[in-house]
């Protein structure tokens, strides 16, 4: 099947209680990776493209890339969708350039302009059939050039949903409910520890969630910055000459339980980089005589799959559902 916008994911998955997995592609290992896990789970699947990623790979490369996945992979539905769309000429670029989703995020700009970019995003991408995700609320981390301060970081406020959605027409919302981009979603001291000395991060405020869901019954809800950082793969890194000490990222349990509410989209990038590099650098200690790119991408990208297929499976719920 060609492309699909994720309209019909979304109404599957709200209903169905399980979540549509969102992962960042850069590059075609991760793409082959990624929708490799999918098709063997079932899954439908939404493959995102950053600012920085059509600024590293360039937009004719990526959706070539996410092209050559729809044909090896006909039997599962696959969105081209703009993660953090900055401003209206990149989401048009992208609307006129192939993608069948775009983000705008104007998340950080006062309510009223937020209202007026998004607005007009939906009306340019409604006019050519592609669907539009917005921001309301304001997450800690970096992505692209922008980092936002953990004190800079605000929640979203429920009294404002409504009039956003209904003002701006969107097709799906992200929310700011306590999960972060990176690999350092909390600093230690905003962290208990256990018995075993790991790190444990406060609480998703499920309470925002449900306060939203009950606003916008039955309108999906996207969560950013969830990924979970693995501490097997931090280790990898950190014992094969890397320095991650502390990164630590949003418990895997309370994203299930965020994709069985409202919550349709969970986006992951940071822990598919994680697995790249904690392999390939394994790779590089065990092997330091090897310098085929093809002998330390091949099992990056087996470990990439791995690691999708865990979230499609345990996390997400989205296994079977193409
Ligand atoms: O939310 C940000 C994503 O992880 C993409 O990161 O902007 O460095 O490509 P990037
Ligand atoms: P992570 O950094 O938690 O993987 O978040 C990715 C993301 O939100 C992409 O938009
Ligand atoms: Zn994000």
């Amino acid at each position: 099947m060609p492309l699909v916008t994720s309209t019909e994911m979304f109404k599957k998955a709200y209903a169905g209680g399980y979540a549509i997995g969102a992962f960042n592609v850069n590059n075609m290992e991760i793409v082959q990776g990624i929708t490799e896990a999918c098709k063997e789970e079932k899954a439908p699947v939404i493959l995102q493209v950053s600012k920085g990623a059509r600024a590293y790979a360039n937009h004719t490369y990526l959706v070539k890339l996410v092209e050559a996945a729809v044909i090896e992979c006909p039997e599962i539905p696959i969105v081209l969708h703009l993660d953090h769309g900055p401003d209206f000429e990149t989401c048009k670029s992208c609307i006129d350039g192939g993608f069948t989703s775009v983000m705008i995020d104007a998340s950080s700009k006062p309510f009223e302009e937020n209202i007026e970019i998004t607005k007009k995003v939906v009306e340019y991408a409604h006019d050519h059939g592609v669907v539009v995700e917005a921001e309301l609320g304001t997450l800690a981390g970096i992505e692209d050039d922008v980092n936002v301060a953990a004190h800079a970081a605000s929640y979203t406020r429920p009294e404002e949903v409504e009039e956003f959605v209904a003002k701006t027409g969107c097709d799906s919302l992200a929310i700011a409910i306590g999960t972060s981009h990176g690999a350092y979603k909390f600093t230690p001291d905003q962290c208990t520890r256990n018995e075993k000395g790991i790190l444990v991060p406060p609480p998703l405020r499920f309470d925002v969630l449900e306060e939203v869901s009950k606003r916008l019954p039955g309108f999906p809800i996207v969560l950013h910055g969830s990924s979970s950082v693995p501490q097997e793969y931090v280790k990898m890194v950190n014992t094969h000459g890397g320095k991650m000490p502390d990164a630590v990222g949003i418990p895997e349990e309370q994203l299930r339980q965020a994709a069985t509410l409202s919550v349709c989209k969970i986006n992951i990038d940071s822990d598919l980089r994680l697995t790249m590099t904690g392999t390939i650098r394994e790779f590089f200690d065990e092997h330091p005589d090897k310098f085929d790119p093809r002998e330390y991408l091949k099992p990056a990208r087996a470990n990439i799959k791995e690691t999708v297929r865990h979230k499609l499976v345990n996390v997400l719920g989205c296994a079977g559902k193409a």
